[in-house]
């Protein structure tokens, strides 16, 4: 398998010019037959269908349908094209020749370029924000394994370790979304330029633009937003959304390659709490493991694993050990023993189990294409669940990686299928297997699954990791493109290892990645065994101090980024996202480039300085009045501005219009009290609109929320002759009542809430300061009050 080379129009046989009739026509090899449907809200679904690609045709994804009628029309041409239309425009067309071609077993679509398209979307990539001029292609790769290292120090590796060939493609401030429902490699070219040995070619400037696969139906979704947010909101609900996750995942995570044992699990307790940071999940690497043997404890490690983990998470921290599917060939280790009774490996050609090498040596594969062996890793993991205590695990290696063993003769669903044809999904199947299996020994309690490799369609079972990273500024830069890639393919619970993986990280790092990470979806630092310390306090104390204060803060933040899971899982709305999401992108100021700067939900806006070595940045501010942390004031959007950060100061903006709640004071550990908050309104005196806030909260872990188990209510602000009109709708306490204290960024005189006349009901608002990401912000304050 070549990473790097993708097929080539002029070798493909093409549809001829009135080539299709009654949906039918004949390519070398391919007997094709066009099937259309639209399945509502202007989702259409194209496969070209051909005998010679039955086996293995379709990813098997478990897409959900829509249900009101689409506006947009699909329209099937004599080539055997296709245009997507609405109204008079063309949102989305075929080549008008050559659209639909075979090459062997290859397929390929040509789409016809337009000017000031934009492209966006595919998943894990490091090739920055916007993907004009990219060729790619979606095959699951063991990076540090696949590449060399040159490749992935710089951050230049492509394919990486999860595959989602959709692409976002932006006219205006239109949005479409093209997804490649293909089990197999999928490819893209994105008009790209064409080179030899490093020369670019001269070719035409308007490339078509193109996507493919190596086998299998050319089955592809195309959704039509038009907004950025209703494309994204569509797209996950047609693959399937990420279910509320226990709050405990969404703190900070402390991870090492050699955190191994109970002493290694209590000294950073201890260390956690002496330093006053939160912290919600230490984690686990291989070596906790008996000889790398998966769902085992090493005895030396945990004498008493349960009682152990118990002891831990007693104190507020939940145990999150690493997972591995390779199972070492060992003939009396249980687990190899049942796997080998259950006939849960993958197979060879010759119907031998696949061997490969991981950390114990020879491995053998569980076969997660095949119902039965999934059945057997359920209960491998509902047991060591059960009997272990733990809530959440790590899936590790899933590529899958098999060392320096070839990838073919490693067969799936006991034979059947060939390598290409499931490799891409095998994270995926391990994924659903395991939390079936901690929802079988947890059954009330929401499974948290982080996993390296994935799918289309994989944020329903597992977040992602962009894995092994490195420790310098290259990683750092990718890291916020990546993550707004991922969320809007459908990922939107993910995050980069903080302060890099690979390599001996800096103190000036250590304090640029953190002040960049701490609103993304997930939040973990984790490092390379034989690098140096990489915990908060290893860096000295000014770095500690500043280390801590953002790690506080996303708790403070806690009950707001707990709302956009809870609004994702509600509607498919993204978490992180780029500015484009939010905003039109405009000829006086385009946003579609802008890839360095994020919205975490609707109301805050991050640009974090993305260099270990700089203190400035220019920042790209949209039409809005926004309320700047650096700058303590509020500042006019619609431009472009040059910022200075200080040591403990981020470019970090409220928008106007925006209620963020969050939890009271300092936080110093992880315990988090949802019900009683303060509730931050974004409005001016002189502020026109209205601000909203929906604000639920629940226990945090179990899944009562679904029978109602939950309280919510909706927040309306809004400046009315210089008063400040607050109202607070009740529309359900089943998880208690609301503690709110208001928190205003202007010096409003008064504020009403829910209609009480302040004459009769003074309600005070106190001056005073707010130390929040290291500025010292005015605000005027309420007591607190209960609804
Ligand atoms: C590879 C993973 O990507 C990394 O995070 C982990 O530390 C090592 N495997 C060892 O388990």
């Amino acid at each position: 398998m070549y990473f790097n080379k993708i097929q080539n129009p002029p070798n493909f046989a093409f549809i001829p010019p009135h080539g299709l009739k009654k949906n039918r026509a004949t390519l070398p090899g391919h007997k094709i037959v066009l099937r259309t449907a639209d399945l509502g809200e202007d989702v259409f679904e194209i496969s070209y269908e051909s005998p010679a690609w039955e086996y293995r045709s379709h990813s098997g994804l478990d897409l959900n349908a829509f249900k009101s009628p689409s506006r947009a029309e699909l329209q099937i041409a004599p080539h055997g094209g296709f245009a997507i239309r609405s109204g008079r425009s063309n949102l989305l067309a075929t080549l008008p020749q050559e659209a639909f071609g075979v090459c062997g077993q290859s397929w390929m679509v040509q789409f016809a370029p337009e000017s000031g398209q934009q492209f966006y979307g595919m998943g894990e990539k490091n090739n920055g924000f916007e993907k004009s001029g990219v060729r790619t292609k979606f095959w699951n790769t063991d990076v540090w394994a696949d590449f060399h290292a040159d490749a992935f120090i710089n951050g230049t590796t492509d394919p990486m370790y999860l595959s989602v060939p959709y692409l976002i493609i932006k006219k205006g401030n239109t949005y479409l979304g093209l997804l490649v429902d293909n089990p197999h490699a999928v490819y893209m070219g994105i008009s790209p330029q064409v080179s030899i040995g490093g020369e670019q070619l001269k070719t035409e400037l308007r490339q078509p633009f193109f996507i493919g696969s190596s086998d299998g139906t050319a089955r592809m979704y195309v959704i039509v937003g038009p907004t950025l947010h209703d494309l994204t909101c569509k797209f996950q609900r047609l693959v399937g959304v990420t279910p509320r996750p226990p709050l405990w995942s969404l703190g900070y995570q402390q991870c090492r390659w050699g955190y191994q044992s109970y002493q290694c699990l209590d000294n950073l307790d201890k260390n956690f709490s002496k330093h006053g940071i939160p912290c919600d999940g230490l984690w686990l690497d291989i070596d906790y493991m008996r000889g790398y043997r998966v769902f085992t404890f090493e005895q030396k490690h945990f004498s008493a694993p349960s009682a152990q983990i118990a002891r831990i998470q007693k104190r507020g921290r939940k145990v999150v050990p690493i997972i591995d599917p390779g199972v070492k060939i060992d003939p009396g280790y249980h687990v190899y023993d049942s796997g080998l009774k259950s006939k849960a490996y993958c197979k060879t050609p010759a119907g031998k189990d696949f061997v490969g090498f991981v950390w114990p040596g020879a491995t053998v594969f569980p076969d997660f294409a095949s119902p039965k062996a999934r059945a057997w890793w359920v209960g491998q993991v509902a047991q060591f669940a059960s009997g272990s205590g733990i809530q959440g695990a790590w899936l590790d290696m899933n590529d899958p990686a098999v060392g320096a063993s070839e990838l073919d003769p490693m067969l799936f669903n006991g034979g059947k299928w060939d390598h290409s044809s499931y490799h891409n999904q095998y994270a995926l199947g391990m994924a659903m297997a395991s939390r079936e299996g901690f929802l079988k020994a947890h059954p009330d309690k929401r499974p948290f699954l982080l996993s390296r490799s994935g799918f289309t369609g994989m944020s329903k079972y597992a977040a992602i990791w962009t894995g092994d990273n490195f420790s310098n500024d290259h990683h750092l830069k990718n890291a916020v493109p990546m993550s707004l890639n991922l969320a809007l393919s459908g990922i939107p619970f993910n995050g980069p290892d903080a302060g890099g993986f690979g390599g001996h990280t800096t103190a000036e790092l250590m304090i640029a990645w953190f002040k960049m990470q701490f609103l993304f979806p997930f939040f973990r630092n984790h490092t390379h065994q034989g690098c140096r310390a990489q915990e908060p306090w290893a860096f000295g104390t000014k770095t500690l101090g500043i280390l801590r204060e953002y790690i506080r803060l996303r708790y403070k933040l806690l009950p707001y980024l707990y709302n956009l899971y809870i609004r994702h899982e509600q509607t498919g709305e993204a978490i992180l996202r780029p500015l484009i999401y939010d905003f039109e992108d405009t000829g006086k100021l385009p946003l579609g480039h802008v890839g360095d700067q994020f919205m975490a939900g609707p109301a805050i806006m991050q640009a974090p300085v993305l260099s270990s070595s700089s203190d400035a940045r220019e920042v790209t501010l949209p039409e809005a009045h926004w309320f700047s942390c650096l700058d303590a004031k509020w500042i006019r959007g619609g431009r472009k501005l040059r910022v200075k950060q200080k040591a403990r100061t981020t470019p970090l903006y409220f928008r106007e219009g925006g209620i963020v709640p969050m939890q009271v004071g300092a936080r110093k550990d992880q315990k988090n009290d949802l019900g009683k908050i303060e509730l931050h309104i974004f409005l001016r005196k002189d502020s026109k609109g209205t601000a909203t806030c929906r604000y639920i909260f629940d226990d945090g872990e179990s899944f009562q929320y679904r029978k109602g188990g939950e309280s919510e209510y909706f927040i309306e602000a809004k400046v009315s002759s210089g008063k400040l009109q607050v109202k607070v709708d009740k529309l359900r306490a089943n998880c208690g009542a609301l503690e709110v204290s208001f928190v205003l960024y202007d010096g409003f005189k008064t504020i009403v809430v829910n209609g009480v006349d302040p004459q009769v009901h003074p309600l005070t608002l106190k001056k005073g300061v707010h130390e929040f990401a290291g500025s010292k912000l005015p605000v005027w304050t309420t007591a607190p009050l209960r609804f």
